[in-house]
């Protein structure tokens, strides 16, 4: 299968930015066709399951195809159109590459090795469904296949060795990976902030941040803009994981489709274990108030990014 193969149809900029609806329902809108979008386009990318080796590419789809909010991709779109872009279709595969990047991290993440989880996007987790060998190898080839799309998401070599170069570090030990190990290690013992602020900017932030600068490159803007989408995909990730621990405590696992109570249950430090809701409500606030703030060096729409960092803190799943 080669990513790509199969074309992205033109995706235009102006996508539902309807002006006859209300603000609240012309996000949803634009939410709702992009998630349809980015599905499609990774289910052309993922490797057609009746090809060998079966199982191994049924596990790929299950998770990758699972239905999750498509956050990352969704700023790495918002953010080419906060940068000015005009014409999505040069932006999707990148997007594209982020997203299985989150689905490899999601799945390695749910292993009993790790967080032992059953329970994913509201479907059993894929160690669960494949067992814990194929789920192993299911996040293997996800990553894998992350940086083909990545690598053929541009034509031109300089933007994809700079895209490929973000997407590594931001995966890798000084990204996710170190994120998830530091995450582990922490378990059970004390921890203070600025360890609990490192684990997150790690596991959870350096793939949001990724997802904006990635959005700022593909669309061709400044190093100024490049800068602006960084930071501001920097402040979101963390106002997005703090949101997630306070959910972890407070939600359901119906309506998140995840276990919850489980960072208890597990003695990991999260924020509102070290500080409290109303602490962690704050802080969450703060840093997106921090990521609104970026979003005035842009020179395009930036109301979709608003859009996308109120609903990594206001969101119920
Ligand atoms: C879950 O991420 C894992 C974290 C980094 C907290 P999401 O909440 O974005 O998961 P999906 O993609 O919507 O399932
Ligand atoms: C997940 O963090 C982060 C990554 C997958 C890299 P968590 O373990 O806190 O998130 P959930 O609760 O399993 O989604
Ligand atoms: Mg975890
Ligand atoms: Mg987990």
């Amino acid at each position: 299968m080669a990513p790509g193969g199969t074309g992205a149809r033109r995706l235009s900029a102006g996508v539902s930015h309807a002006k006859v609806n209300s603000p609240a329902v012309s996000f949803e809108k634009t939410l709702g066709e992009f998630r349809t979008l980015i599905d499609q386009r990774l289910g052309d990318l993922l490797p057609d399951p009746t090809s060998s080796p079966g199982p191994l590419h049924e596990a790929m789809r299950y998770s990758a195809l699972a239905p999750g909010k498509r956050l990352r991709p969704c700023l790495c779109l918002a953010a080419a159109i906060a940068c000015g872009a005009k014409d999505l279709e040069a932006v999707l595969d990148g997007a594209c590459s982020l997203e299985l990047v989150h689905c490899f991290s999601l799945i390695h993440d749910d292993l009993p090795a790790i967080d032992d989880d059953d329970l994913r996007r509201g479907r059993p987790t894929c160690h669960k469904v494949f067992g814990e060998a194929l789920a192993i190898l299911a996040g293997d080839a996800l990553f894998a296949l992350a940086f083909q799309v990545c690598l053929a998401s541009h034509s031109n070599p300089q933007v994809t060795t700079k895209l490929g170069t973000i997407l590594a570090t931001a995966s890798g030990s000084a990204g996710l990976v170190g994120g998830e190990v530091l995450d582990i290690l922490s378990e059970g013992k004390k921890g203070d902030i600025d360890l609990l602020q490192t684990i997150h900017a790690r596991k959870t932030g350096s793939l949001i941040e990724a997802s904006c600068s990635f959005g700022a490159i593909l669309a061709q803007a400044s190093e100024a803009s490049i800068q602006a989408c960084g930071s501001f995909g920097k402040s979101v990730g963390l106002a997005f994981q703090i949101h997630d621990d306070i959910l972890n405590e407070t939600s359901t696992s119906e309506e998140l489709g995840k276990a919850v109570g489980s960072d208890k249950e597990r003695n990991k430090l999260t924020y509102p274990a070290l500080l409290g809701l109303k602490e962690s409500e704050r802080l969450a606030n703060k840093a997106t108030q921090e990521a609104l703030e970026s979003l005035s060096q842009l020179p395009g729409d930036t109301e979709l990014l608003r859009n996308l960092c109120l609903y990594s803190v206001q969101r119920k799943s």
